[in-house]
């Protein structure tokens, strides 16, 4: 049996209309979460999505001796106490890549960590060096057994200097959250500038930290002592990737579309580029407001680090490039494997041409129809919605529990709540009917 959904696509008729609320940042909160393990009491953390991804992070904290109260949806207290497991559960941590930046806090506070490889995933191969290298810098030694690693750093972290040769959010954030407790200066060059870096240096310097630069390519932390919870709150920022999801969405087939609660600002690039396609789009402090034109006019997009276009927005750029008079480039820059679900919309009647693993050229506008199709990852499973709202006929998309669950809270309701005819259902893969 497979988590579905079954949506009934608007043939390219303009009928979404009304407001979508934009939840906490799926990126944010996981490593507000993570962070915990810094503080010697109890952490209150806000706005936190009710996603698997999150629940999954709890559970890892949970798993290793925390004691973590949901008190009312969105609203969690964690207490890290000092005698806690330093191996990340392998059963969990192996399916949630983000698991990863638990390693830095908990090798600082207790002088050891182990997990296991996160694996590679559809995306791409997702390495550990720069992991590796800079546990090493700060004094840990580093063992690889079978598929697992072993950190240790008797006597705690030191501060160490290191430049990144590939600009890492999760690298950047795991590294500043080790600095907190080692002893000495940490300096990170070629630091990624995510809004979520600077987000969490705000909330820990709140209570304690000496983080300075988050945002900038270079982040200084002076060590410390464990930080603390009283008096404070983290409360997570809105999800700019889901946010500008549904602002492509809305480009597509909105006659008007209020996105509330979200931060216009983390969105200046595909604001422009959209902007750029033809389409209306309005900011407030806290919305947006977007139409879609009845004509898309193509654009060339390359993925970049902040604050650059997003690749996580990619695949639902790309759905909306086939609906764009003429020729349109994409440009991957970061992950290998993050266009091999192009060849799902080609089967639905877009014209996509591979030129290399980074590369594809979309022709349109073209005519998407329905078909079954099989969620890859959480992003692509999302711009698979996307396909299906704008296609005629109906689509069921397989694997939205281990995919688009991950990432988008109650997507569905909120969807059907904007006009969108979509019904969540349990089907046998082979039940699905294969639209030729
Ligand atoms: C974060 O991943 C996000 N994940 C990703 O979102 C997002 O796509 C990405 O930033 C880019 O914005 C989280 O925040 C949990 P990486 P990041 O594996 O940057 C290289 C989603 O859908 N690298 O570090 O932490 C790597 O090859 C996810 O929400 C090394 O070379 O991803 C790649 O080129 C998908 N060595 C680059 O860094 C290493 O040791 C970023 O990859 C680690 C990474």
């Amino acid at each position: 049996m497979s988590n579905t959904f079954v949506i009934k696509g608007f043939g390219g008729e303009h009928n979404l209309r009304g407001t979508v609320r934009v939840t906490g940042a799926k990126n944010a909160a996981l490593k507000a979460i993570a962070a915990t393990v810094l503080f010697r009491d109890v952490v209150t953390l806000a706005n936190i999505p009710e996603i698997s991804d999150t629940l999954r992070m709890f559970d890892l904290l949970k798993d290793m001796g925390a004691d973590v109260v949901n008190t009312k949806n969105g609203i969690y207290t964690v207490l890290v106490p000092h005698s806690f497991a330093t191996e990340l559960t392998p059963g969990i941590a192996k399916r949630m890549r983000a698991s990863i930046v638990l390693t830095g806090p908990i090798l600082a506070r207790y002088g050891k960590v182990s997990f296991p490889h996160p694996g590679g995933c559809v995306i791409g191969a997702r390495p550990l060096d720069l992991f590796v290298d800079g546990f090493e810098k700060m004094g840990a030694r580093v063992t690889i057994k079978d598929d697992s690693y072993v950190v240790e750093a008797k006597g705690g972290l030191r501060g160490a200097e290191f430049f990144l040769k590939n600009q890492s959010v999760t690298v950047t954030e795991t590294f500043m959250m080790a600095g907190v407790l080692a002893k000495g200066t940490t300096t990170i060059k070629n630091a990624a500038m995510e809004p979520e870096i600077a987000d969490l240096a705000h909330f820990l310097n709140k209570c304690g930290a000496k983080i300075s630069g988050a945002g900038t390519s270079t982040v200084t932390i002076k060590g410390g002592k464990l930080l603390t919870g009283k008096g404070h709150r983290y409360k997570t920022i809105p999800d700019r990737i889901e946010a500008g999801s549904f602002l492509i969405l809305g480009a597509l087939a909105a006659r008007e579309l209020h996105i509330t609660n979200c931060d216009p600002l983390h969105l200046e690039s595909p604001i422009e580029i959209l902007r750029s396609a033809g389409v209306t789009i309005e900011t407030k402090k806290t919305e947006m407001i977007v139409r879609a034109p009845s004509r898309l006019l193509p654009v060339d997009i390359k993925t970049h680090e902040y604050p650059g276009f997003p690749t996580d927005l990619q695949a639902p750029m790309t759905v909306l490039l086939t609906q764009a008079d003429g020729e349109s480039t994409v440009f991957e820059t970061i992950f290998e494997g993050r266009l091999n679900y192009t060849e799902a919309l080609s089967a639905m009647g877009a014209s996509i041409t591979m030129m290399d693993p980074h590369r594809a050229l979309v022709r349109g506008k073209s005519k998407l129809h329905g078909r079954k199709l099989m969620s890859p990852d959480l992003r692509a499973g999302l711009a698979f919605v996307i396909a299906a709202i704008v296609a005629k006929g109906e689509s069921v998309i397989h694997n939205v529990d281990t995919t688009i669950d991950r990432g988008y809270e109650d997507v569905e309701h909120r969807l059907r709540a904007i006009g969108v005819d979509i019904e969540r259902a349990q089907m046998m893969l082979e039940e699905s009917p294969e639209n030729k």
